[in-house]
């Protein structure tokens, strides 16, 4: 073994404490000054020390840190303050009936909240005495727990001393980095949060040390503090690790900010969460609301609604979209995901089907996030005697042979008259983001479609009441209505009106940038490929098809049409020009005003909001407790701003 005896012990203990000042900047502050690497030279070198001098050893050595002797069996850990549970809400309006019950129980009083992230681990209560760690435990049922000290001290970012000699019990959650977990331990263990319980239940603290449990605190007991943020910086004050994103809300609409903010960050923690915690601020606002026989009445858990679910996949359907493409869709067993019931969701093309060997009668995980279309995933459980499943030869709509896309795996119906296209494309056209038509339902256009009264969007303005009226279940007012929401619809902003054009690939966005790179119909009718390739943001490929379909004679007749009902798209009033125009924006944390506020601004200044941190975005604005955006900003070279830095640059 290589000697690293040259040291002697003074230059030991500053090793020491090197060591320890970047166990700090790595696992506390998230901020490394060294490499791994490096950091395992410095600590191959005081290990070897230690090995050659055992009896002069740091008490606080990170070495120690996994050191420890396996125990038979655990041993209760009664608390001496119980540890309750969280009550949940799960939607705005529980929201507003917490609120209303702080505020009826406190009236009168300005109550501000504190909000934070729900760690998806594991709670555990951690004692120190005169600054030292003397005692780490699991929940349990909130009275007893189990005593896990020497898997605690194996959590690097937790210090056995803190910077105080202070008598304190903190609580926490301990958790496993996902990081972590993915390289580790993913075929082990379901998931972090089993991963991160299987670990913290070791009898021997080596293997407990092997897992690199983490834990982030959110709770202090120690007298003189009066709130919850000032209790929080305090544990912070001593060296320990205090869960991250947290911020103060005053009003409902801060609290509904933070939350938001907490759930679109969740994607870019290392560590899972599971909601929001709302807690009153004040330590004696929080003793006069007391506790429920489970929970405190001065805090909730606002929780994400689970976005996955497992269910049977009774059948695959195709689906014919607006463009011919034939998409084949998962027929499930009804399964509530994110609180939504989901019976069908996309299974994309044959080639993802045969990727993910996906087969009727799996069991299958459906995911739905946000407002995107709900997908299957993949399966859990194989069927025991799976229905093979291949894609039609001829379009299940109108019998025609279907071909095989350019360059995509989809198949295509390539008749324009298939009722499937026909109908998909003037749904299309009015939907809210399109034309904006109001009262024309899928229903209506079905029957459209099948009593031959409209075939291209620009016969919904050629019907006349009567017409409208024929129709089943429509009354003369109904009719009425639909015909003012078409007049009303003839001078559609020139974005709206590509966009509802239906071109393959171009949606909102980039119907907006041929608006305003080509500023009147006339031009963009007239766009060469050329012309196309250099617009902002659009690609060749969306170019070439973009081109085809202007140069497509049944595009033309269909647009002629539209001309002359007349629909008169207005022009784009170009966007000021500002010291920002064009420039990329991305914010991150808490700032003193709501996101979209500040977002619309920039955007009426002729800024873009840049959807993650690359080498393209230009500014990145940073609130209280930014996630790991920042660190990425930094390492990519882009200018950082604080908000008053960046109200000064765009607002002056
Ligand atoms: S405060 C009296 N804050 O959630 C208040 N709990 O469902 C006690 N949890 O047992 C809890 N992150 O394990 C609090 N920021 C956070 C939390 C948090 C995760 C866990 C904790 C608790 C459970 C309740």
């Amino acid at each position: 073994m290589l000697c690293y005896c040259h040291m002697n012990h003074e230059q030991y203990t500053a090793l020491i404490a090197q060591l320890n000042h970047h166990v700090t900047r790595y696992y506390t502050q998230d901020q490394p000054e060294i490499s791994d690497a490096q950091y395992d030279h410095l600590y191959r070198e005081a290990l070897a020390y230690e090995q050659a001098h055992p009896l002069l050893v740091h008490p606080d050595s990170p070495t120690h840190k996994i050191g420890g002797q396996a125990i038979e069996k655990f041993t209760p850990f009664t608390h001496t303050h119980p540890l309750p549970s969280l009550g949940n809400i799960f939607s705005e309006d529980e929201l507003m009936a917490f609120w209303d019950r702080i505020h009826k129980a406190l009236p009168d009083q300005q109550v501000t909240f504190a909000i934070e992230p729900k760690m998806d681990g594991l709670a555990v209560s951690i004692h120190y005495e005169n600054g030292l760690l003397v005692a780490g435990a699991t929940r349990g049922d909130g009275k007893t727990g189990e005593n896990v000290t020497h898997n605690i001290r194996t959590i690097k970012s937790l210090p056995h001393r803190l910077t105080q000699p202070v008598t304190i019990e903190v609580r926490g959650e301990v958790f496993l980095r996902r990081s972590v977990f993915n390289t580790t331990l993913k075929n082990s263990f379901a998931n972090p949060r089993n991963a991160a319980a299987g670990s913290l239940r070791q009898l021997d603290p080596k293997i407990a040390a092997s897992r690199n449990l983490d834990i982030f605190l959110y709770q202090g007991l120690y007298p003189g503090i009066e709130t919850h943020h000032e209790m929080l910086h305090f544990l912070e004050t001593l060296g320990l690790p205090v869960v991250p994103q947290r911020s103060l809300a005053p009003t409902l609409a801060d609290i509904q900010a933070a939350c938001t903010a907490i759930y679109d960050n969740k994607k870019e923690n290392d560590w899972e969460i599971d909601g929001a915690v709302i807690k009153v601020d004040r330590f004696d606002d929080q003793q006069a609301l007391g506790f429920t026989a489970k929970a405190p009445r001065w805090a909730t858990a606002y929780k994400f609604e689970t976005e996955q679910a497992v269910t049977q996949l009774e059948d695959i359907l195709i689906q014919v979209g607006r463009t011919g493409v034939l998409t084949p869709v998962a027929a499930l067993t009804p399964v509530k995901v994110s609180g939504v019931m989901v019976s069908r969701a996309t299974l994309h093309n044959i080639e993802e089907i045969h990727r993910k060997g996906i087969g009727i009668g799996d069991q299958v995980l459906v995911q739905r996030a946000g407002e995107v279309i709900p997908e299957v995933l993949y399966t859990v459980q194989k069927a025991p005697h799976p229905t093979p499943f291949t894609m039609p030869t001829h379009c299940p709509i109108c019998q025609t042979p279907v071909i095989q896309v350019e360059d995509l795996v989809a198949l295509r119906c390539p008749n324009p008259l298939c009722p499937a296209q026909v109908k998909g494309q003037l749904q299309h056209f009015v939907s809210r983001k399109a034309m904006d038509v109001e009262g024309i339902g899928e229903a209506i256009i079905d029957q459209l479609v099948s009593l031959n009264l409209v075939k291209i969007p620009a016969d919904l303005y050629r019907l006349n009441a009567q017409d409208w009226e024929s129709l089943e279940r429509m009354g003369p007012q109904s009719a009425q209505n639909i015909l003012s929401a078409l007049a009303k619809s003839k001078t559609p902003g020139l974005g709206r009106f590509i966009y509802a054009l239906g071109i393959s690939l171009v949606g909102e966005k980039t119907a907006d940038v041929l608006a305003e790179h080509y500023l009147t119909l006339e031009n963009f009718e007239a766009a060469t490929l050329d012309s196309l390739i250099r617009c902002p943001d659009i690609g060749e490929k969306t170019a070439g098809l973009i081109y085809s379909t202007l140069q497509a004679p049944g595009f033309q007749a269909a647009l002629s049409a539209l001309k002359a009902v007349p629909i008169s798209p207005v022009s784009p009033t170009p966007a000021p020009e500002t010291p920002i125009s064009g420039k990329r924006f991305l914010i991150t944390g808490t700032l003193s005003r709501p996101r979209p506020e500040i977002e619309a601004e920039l955007k009426s200044r002729g800024a873009k909001i840049a959807s993650s941190v690359s080498p393209k975005l230009d500014y990145l604005i940073v609130g209280d407790n930014p996630g790991s955006k920042l660190a990425k900003a930094q390492a990519l070279g882009i200018q950082v701003l604080t908000e008053p830095e960046f109200e000064l640059l765009t607002f002056k």
